[in-house]
């Protein structure tokens, strides 16, 4: 199955223009088209077409991505759910993990602060003293092939108590050995902010997914994280790298918008992905479901767009040699 990337306005919503934009700008957003490589996206690059990876014959060891940004807001937790929801259409066996003591991506999946009352979550897995293993924090979801590491508030104590540690840092990453084997992709949602939880996943993680709003003032605080990815690569994790820039809540009606997405390629060249996120109203309507749009509104530009990230991520990550074909 093959399906053309959500690059162009044709795949957003049908909304009004925007009064702000003049005519010329309106037009400036469309696609441009050359004779010898196809149409040229938003990024500045052909758009290649992706297809559906081939089914796995055998599953794991897993590959883990921290979903990070320090901005808030961004679809960091949405694109968790969706990016998730679409690899396991494709097979992949996939755990998400629950970095944020705001547990948007556990209340995001159905899993409300109530239904986790008396169970053991993220918190207990990295705290040494309980020692509970992370199998016993599993939640299925309502998606085949799709399971949750939970987390509520009470993970907020665990920066404190993990500070005073031996081997902080890499307490997520010792959680983790048990789970590995068992999946293909393990997604990790950090919280906003470069503390030591975000610490603790960059070190778990064998890549890294930015998901970014564009908007110009996001731009200085993307070039922080990437600072701290590589301190994290050079001090604790040589394997760490940045899988991708994801462009989200992409207004292609706006000058501004294409221009963000000019600078952020000047900026991280390839590392951009192809497959940008529009900005669409169904994802809140989605967030208020419990379930992935994906699932919620299969045909949707929002679903369209995460299966393609997820087509997108597998084929880079093939053609590294990262993940098994
Ligand atoms: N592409 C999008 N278009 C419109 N709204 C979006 C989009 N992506 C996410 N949202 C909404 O924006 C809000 C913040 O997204 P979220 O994924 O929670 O960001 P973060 O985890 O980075 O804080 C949520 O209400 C979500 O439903
Ligand atoms: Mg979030």
């Amino acid at each position: 199955m093959t399906v053309p990337i959500p690059q162009d306005h044709h795949m957003s919503d049908p909304v009004a223009p925007d009064s702000n934009v003049s005519a010329d700008h309106q037009a400036s957003v469309t696609p441009l088209v050359s004779p010898e490589v196809g149409p040229i996206g938003l990024t500045g690059r052909p758009i290649p077409t992706f297809t559906a990876p081939a089914p796995l014959a055998n599953h794991g060891p897993a590959y883990v991505i921290a979903m990070t940004n320090q901005k808030g807001g961004v679809g960091k937790t949405t694109t968790t759910i969706n990016l998730g929801a679409a690899l396991a259409e494709a097979g992949r066996k996939v755990l998400m993990v629950d970095m944020d003591p705001q547990g948007s991506l556990s209340i995001g999946l159905g899993v409300a602060p109530s239904v986790l009352e008396g169970r053991r979550t993220v918190y207990d897995m990295l705290m040494d003293s309980s020692g509970t293993p992370a199998s016993e924090v599993i939640v299925k979801t309502s998606v085949a092939g799709l399971d949750l590491l939970p987390a509520n508030i009470q993970l907020s104590a665990a920066e404190l108590r993990l500070a005073g540690e031996v081997a902080r840092e890499f307490a997520l990453d010792r959680a983790f050995e048990s789970v590995r084997p068992l999946y293909d992709y393990i997604l990790i949602d950090c919280q906003p902010s470069l503390g030591l939880l975000t610490v603790n996943a960059l070190t778990a993680s064998d890549g890294v997914i930015i998901p970014m709003e564009c908007e110009f003032f996001a731009l200085r605080g993307v070039e922080m994280l990437r600072e701290t990815i590589g301190k994290v690569k050079e001090r604790l994790n040589n394997r760490l790298t940045i899988d991708g820039v994801l462009p989200t809540m992409v207004d292609v009606r706006t000058l501004h918008t294409r221009e963000t997405i000019e600078a952020v390629h000047d900026m991280f060249g390839d590392e951009v992905f192809h497959t940008i996120i529009s900005r669409t109203v169904k994802f809140p309507e989605t967030t208020k479901a419990g379930v992935s749009i994906v699932e919620h509104a299969p045909t949707s530009t929002g679903a369209v767009a995460y299966r393609n990230l997820a087509w997108e991520l597998v084929s880079r990550l093939e053609l590294k040699g990262a993940v098994a074909k």
